[in-house]
């Protein structure tokens, strides 16, 4: 009998056909969010679940599911499962870390260009009619070419952001919990410094940690106070490592000049503080969001739980055996 599984969002055609090689699928390709009382009814009689960001496992899910070996996320973020709770019950948990480091550095940088350049606002008021003509100026933005970028969390993504700055001639500052090593800061060009340094010293500030506990709220309304007024906020790494509605005042009041926000506090509600400003440029959650970064994405995660159920190691293992 073929281990049965769960994949509790909408895949691609492929990814489904190579699960159904190796294991018994049930699947909810109509794409809506299970209930928590669906997923948990749905995960009672599976051995492994395939899932995304959205969906929450944690104890309580885990023990309405007593077979379960394997929860393989769709992401390279897991802070919406309870890793300790699966460790404990021998449950492998994977992510799918590198697939989507390009694309989401590309998207942040989307994000630092279109909020530097005002292009969301400037692109509104062209629609609204209220372009009369060119003047000198009109929706004057900042320079990205030659500004000093300050990344928080160095890891590839953070890596392959810096990576970028090369072609702009930015200076790079990098804040991480531990140095990296000369081979890695030197082609790049990145300079350790203190978080109050990048804070006080960046022209562009971009988040790229992981959430957990340790960095709920790490940017606040004393992190905002220390940025310069003409400097911008980037996240597009998880909700809840920016303070939104202190990033609400900050952005109202000036004490920075905007920010570029893929990620929010209760996605899918985010704050609608957000909506009145025009210093924000807003995406819902779509860093990864390539077909082909997507559909690796779910291809890592299709073969971590093959591997997981079928006597393989999953490579991309996130807690000890
Ligand atoms: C997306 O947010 C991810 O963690 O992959």
């Amino acid at each position: 009998m073929k281990p049965k599984i769960l994949v509790t969002r909408e895949v691609f055609a492929e990814v489904l056909a190579f699960l159904g090689e190796e294991l018994e699928v049930d699947s909810n390709q109509a794409d809506i969010a299970l209930a928590p009382e669906v997923l948990r009814e749905r995960l009672r009689d599976k051995d492994g679940v395939m899932c995304a960001l959205t969906d929450r496992i944690d104890a309580a899910l885990l023990a309405a599911a007593p077979r379960l070996k394997a929860v393989c996320n769709i992401a390279v973020g897991y802070n919406n499962i309870d890793v300790p709770a699966c460790s404990a019950r021998g449950i492998a948990v994977t992510n799918t870390p590198r697939v989507l480091d390009e694309t989401t550095a590309d998207l942040v940088w989307t994000l630092m260009l279109a909020t530097a350049r005002r292009l969301t606002e400037a692109e509104a008021y062209l629609r609204n009619g209220e372009w009369t003509g060119w003047y000198l100026k009109q929706l004057l933005g900042a320079d990205v070419h030659h500004a000093t970028l300050g990344i928080v969390g160095m890891g590839r993504i953070g890596q392959a952001i810096a990576r970028r700055a090369l072609g702009f001639e930015m200076q790079v500052l990098y804040h991480n919990r531990s140095r990296l090593p000369a081979e890695i800061e030197s082609p790049l060009c990145a300079r350790y410094a203190g978080m109050d340094e990048l804070l006080g010293r960046a022209d562009f500030v971009v988040l790229q940690v992981p959430y957990s506990p340790a960095t709920h709220h790490l940017i606040g309304a004393a992190e905002l106070a220390q940025m310069k007024p003409s400097a911008v906020l980037i996240n597009a790494a998880r909700g809840g490592v920016v303070d939104d509605a202190a990033l609400i005042e900050a952005l109202g009041r000036g004490t920075i000049r905007a920010a570029g926000l893929d990620v929010f506090e209760n996605e899918p509600r985010l704050n609608p503080g957000f909506l009145a400003l025009k210093n924000v440029v807003l995406s819902p959650h779509i860093g990864s969001s390539t077909h082909a970064t997507r559909l690796a994405m779910a291809m890592t995660a299709a073969r971590n739980l093959v591997a997981a159920l079928t006597g393989g190691t999953p490579p991309n293992r996130v807690n000890p055996r």
